[in-house]
């Protein structure tokens, strides 16, 4: 008798928007087609702005770049007439929270779809160019972006006169691999061929973005979607997750699993069905799991006991005192060196840190070293409270996030595995003080 497959995930297949996210079909013109991609996408631009900005609005959709942010609603504060500044759509596609990797995935094998949705977003904002800034290191995806852009022009989908009746150009840039530049406003300066370096807000994007412009800035993910849930409908998107956190959502899962992988699945999705289903579990077993960063390495920890039936999504894990970020999911069991992998991640915000505020170009460094020494015990009890102190120092007093972003994995370490770093203090000290009365006994 055949068994019956097991079903895996909540998500069923006809309701997957990224149907070639492995790569296993053509990434081209020809093989979107006929995945449903540029299908009457004429027929949504001509129910016009307001219904593609309201039905956005309308299924829920949050910014998949990282902050959960309303994508219509961050669309309506753009200007609703076109004076003589020009509107711009801009795509973040720097991609560059360590752990994420689900951008790169949309680029390689499914471009067709973010070109489209750049389409309906600029049209519904008014833009006739949109500035896609890939991240420095995408070299093979900058490639394949560009090819499937030249099919979009060359069958008439976009440029001028078009098939959609609306002018508009796309351009790829390319980035040179500066973590900041994935920073909204630091990512305009940079493409203006600037330093990328954060601006100060107020004003916004919408009010002066790219060269002074109205502007929204979106991640690759939030424009690559929004094709699919205007054909198949609000409601459609709006029906998985949990109340304000619906949709489907691309999770990269890496770390202490059997099978790290990418995958499209619902939103609020429970941890433990997440793991199991898609990674084939974690490494040794479930009670081998020790703490999980669950959306891209700027969020704090949380430990195992509080992951089993956990939601994965943007209210239940702010709930937690944590947060979904890029959904990067970075399971570790417990072979982690949780102090250690802490350090790695202080040294990457201390290197990434572009130096405009006091607070963050002086505390990531601070916070780097007292962190190194934590991570062999080389430190006073009373060090860890003070580490603590310098993150709240931190947080909230930048230009931008980066400075949060390398205050929180050290928060969490500290909320959850304080006992961890006075445990390490303790060994160092006694192994010192052995160490100490071996000599003296020699002498
Ligand atoms: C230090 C830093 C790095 C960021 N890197 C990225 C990135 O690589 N990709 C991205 O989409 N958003 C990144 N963001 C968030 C963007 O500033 C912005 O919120 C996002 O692109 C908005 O898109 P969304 O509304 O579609 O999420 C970063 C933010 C900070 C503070
Ligand atoms: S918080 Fe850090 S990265 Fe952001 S603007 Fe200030 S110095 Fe630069």
């Amino acid at each position: 008798m055949r068994k019956m497959a097991k079903t895996l995930g909540i998500l069923e297949d006809k309701d997957r928007i990224f149907t070639n996210l492995y790569g296993f079909q053509d990434w081209g013109l020809e093989g979107a087609k006929q995945r449903g991609c540029w299908n009457a996408t004429k027929d949504i631009l001509s129910y016009g702005r307001e219904w593609i900005i309201t039905n956005v609005k309308n299924s829920g959709l949050r910014g998949r770049g990282g902050a959960g942010f309303s994508t219509g609603l961050k669309w309506s504060f753009m200007p609703k007439e076109v004076k003589e500044r020009p509107h711009y759509l801009v795509v973040n596609a720097d991609e560059s929270e360590p752990g994420t990797c689900k951008d790169r995935e949309i680029m390689r094998h499914d471009p067709h779809l973010l070109i489209e949705g750049c389409l309906i977003a600029s049209f519904a904002m008014q833009a006739h160019a949109c500035y896609i800034y890939l991240r420095g290191e995408y070299v093979f995806e900058r490639e394949r972006l560009e090819a499937a852009v030249k099919q979009a022009y060359e069958a008439g989908l976009i440029g001028k006169n078009n098939v959609h009746g609306w002018d508009f150009d796309v351009y790829v840039h390319h980035g040179a691999g500066a973590y900041i530049c994935g920073e909204e406003t630091a990512l305009l300066e940079s493409l203006e061929g600037k330093k990328g370096q954060p601006r100060l807000k107020p004003p916004f994007p919408a009010g002066a973005g790219l060269y002074g412009c109205p502007t929204t800035v979106n991640n690759v993910e939030s424009i690559a979607v929004v094709g699919t849930i205007l054909r198949r409908g609000a409601e459609w998107f709006a029906g998985f997750g949990a109340p304000n956190n619906t949709g489907t959502k691309l999770f990269c899962i890496s770390g202490h699993v059997e099978r790290p992988c990418n995958v499209e699945e619902a939103m609020s999705i429970p941890f433990r069905q997440l793991i199991e289903d898609h990674c084939g579990g974690i490494r040794g077993g479930w009670g081998n799991l020790k703490a999980v960063i669950p959306g891209g390495s700027s969020v704090p920890m949380i430990p195992a006991e509080q992951c089993e039936n956990l939601p994965m999504d943007f209210d239940s894990l702010r709930a937690l005192r944590s947060g979904l970020g890029t959904a990067a999911v970075i399971v570790m069991d417990k072979s982690t060196d949780l102090i250690r992998a802490i350090a790695r991640l202080s040294y990457f915000y201390k290197h990434e840190s572009c130096g405009q505020c006091t607070p963050c170009r002086e505390g990531t460094g601070w916070m780097w070293r007292v962190m190194e020494r934590m991570v062999k015990g080389d430190a006073d009890p009373s060090e860890i409270d003070m580490l603590l102190e310098v993150t709240t120092q931190v947080e909230g007093h930048t230009i931008c996030a980066l400075g949060d972003a390398a205050a929180w994995p050290i928060q969490g370490l500290i909320r959850h595995f304080r006992h961890e770093i006075e445990d390490r203090i303790t060994l160092y000290r006694s192994r010192k003080s052995n160490v100490a009365g071996h000599s003296i006994a020699a002498e």
